[in-house]
């Protein structure tokens, strides 16, 4: 039982596919690819937490180990080729579509706005559009202009008002052929990677810079989603949140006074302070986190490429915990990096199939949407993973659908176009 009108599609990101870009993090691969691909297997190793082991490594070691690997460049081409993927997203049973808008095309200097690049966007809105696929845009999916970057990017206290200036003239723009608009793609991940774990552009470690960076985030969000509002009422304003579930594996005082700290941090913190200007949740959801006092507990479960456990039921979970914001929740990322198609079909189906238990019992969800439409760039880790719905190589460009993207399709097909709409939670 899914309600009628309810999304189904898959999720980009302008980096991730487009190619061809000039913003902080192509500068910053160009710098540091050699550097990456020297130390990309002790970095895995260190997060064997997650379940990497040698086997994951061994499977991919040339690529983990090639400089080349971390050089979007040309990426998936998606710029020029958004018809043809576009066409094959229909295909696939697809009504809807997340993709980002790139930030350092818009505005490729200070207050310059690059006319060409918005009617790029326009395009791909109208290709959409045309086939019936409901566009849902992020305004920001991690990549700055260099000139922003040069400034402090998001560490800097300017940078709300400098983000709601981009996104005020995005939205003056393309408002009128636009109903979802995504402000941020997981403040907590970005900050978190760029500034405390030092993994991302630029690299630094500092809990102070990492919470005055979350905190201009939010900000950025407030700020820009009063904008959005402004120029459009009727447009639906989210926020992409990097959910974990931590769960407790044994009842005790320790272990679920650390759960409920670590939720707080990484789940709440934002949540609290972006919620209010929001229309809906975003949730992209990956990781169940397990915690035997303040170990992690092992999860037996199959894992991906990257060593994450793949638990269907987490989605179910997640969303009946996140009910206390009295929110709709759109998925706008779940997947997993699964070159051999080995998993990834079941696992969708399975998720479905709670995501679907969740609704019955009346949680408002109003679309799901696979992460990724194309194997694409995996920022830090390069091409290697592939989350992609559909295969590409990318030397020669070439698509190949999966067959779980059929699987998807399939169930796509069977449970569409219910008319009963739920009880809200
Ligand atoms: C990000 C994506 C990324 C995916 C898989 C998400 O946290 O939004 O850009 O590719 O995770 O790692």
């Amino acid at each position: 039982m899914f309600p009628k009108n309810f999304l189904w599609g898959a999720s980009t990101a302008a980096h991730q596919v487009e190619g061809g870009n000039t913003n902080d993090w192509t500068i910053w691969e160009q710098a540091n690819n050699q550097r990456l691909a020297g130390t990309a297997i002790d970095r895995l190793r260190r997060q064997s937490g997650y379940g990497f082991s040698d086997d994951h490594i061994n499977q991919f070691r040339e690529e983990i180990k090639n400089p080349t690997n971390y050089l979007s460049g040309v990426a998936c081409d998606h710029y020029h080729r958004f018809k043809e993927d576009i066409e094959l997203a229909k295909s696939l049973g697809h009504n809807a579509h997340r993709f980002s808008i790139e930030w350092s095309r818009v505005e490729p200097e200070p207050g310059v706005y690059d006319e060409s690049a918005i009617d790029h966007y326009r395009d791909v809105i109208k290709e959409l559009r045309s086939r019936g696929i409901e566009p849902i845009v992020t305004l920001w999916h991690w990549t700055l202009p260099v000139w922003f970057s040069k400034i402090g990017g998001f560490e800097s206290k300017d940078s709300p008002a400098i983000f709601s200036k981009y996104v005020e003239y995005v939205v003056r723009r393309l408002g009128k052929d636009v109903k979802y608009w995504i402000t941020l793609n997981e403040p907590n991940v970005y900050a978190g990677s760029a500034y405390f774990v030092g993994l991302f552009p630029p690299e630094k470690r500092s809990l102070y810079i990492f919470w005055k960076t979350l905190r201009n985030l939010i900000k950025s969000h407030r700020l820009s989603s009063g904008v959005i509002k402004h120029l459009s009422p009727d447009a639906q304003v989210g926020m992409a949140h990097h959910y974990i579930l931590f769960q407790a594996t044994r009842r005790d005082l320790i272990t679920s006074m650390l759960i409920r700290i670590a939720d707080f941090v990484w789940n709440s913190y934002v949540l609290n302070r972006t919620m209010g200007s929001c229309d809906f949740l975003g949730l992209n959801h990956y990781f169940c986190l397990r915690f035997n006092l303040w170990r992690q507990a092992k999860i037996a479960a199959p894992t991906s490429d990257l060593g994450w456990t793949l638990l269907p039921e987490t989605i179910y979970y997640s969303i009946k915990s996140l009910q206390k914001y009295h929110k709709p929740i759109i998925i706008t990322e779940h997947g997993c990096a699964d070159d051999r198609d080995k998993h990834r079909g079941t696992f969708i189906t399975e998720s479905l199939q709670w995501l679907e238990k969740a609704i019955n019992e009346g949680c408002d969800v109003r679309g799901y949407l696979h992460w990724s439409l194309l194997d694409n760039f995996e920022w830090d880790k390069g091409f290697w993973p592939r989350f992609g719905l559909i295969a590409v190589d990318h030397k020669s460009l070439r698509r190949t659908v999966r067959l779980s993207a059929y699987t998807y399709l399939k169930f796509i097909q069977q449970h569409d176009g219910y008319t009963k709409t739920p009880d809200r939670c």
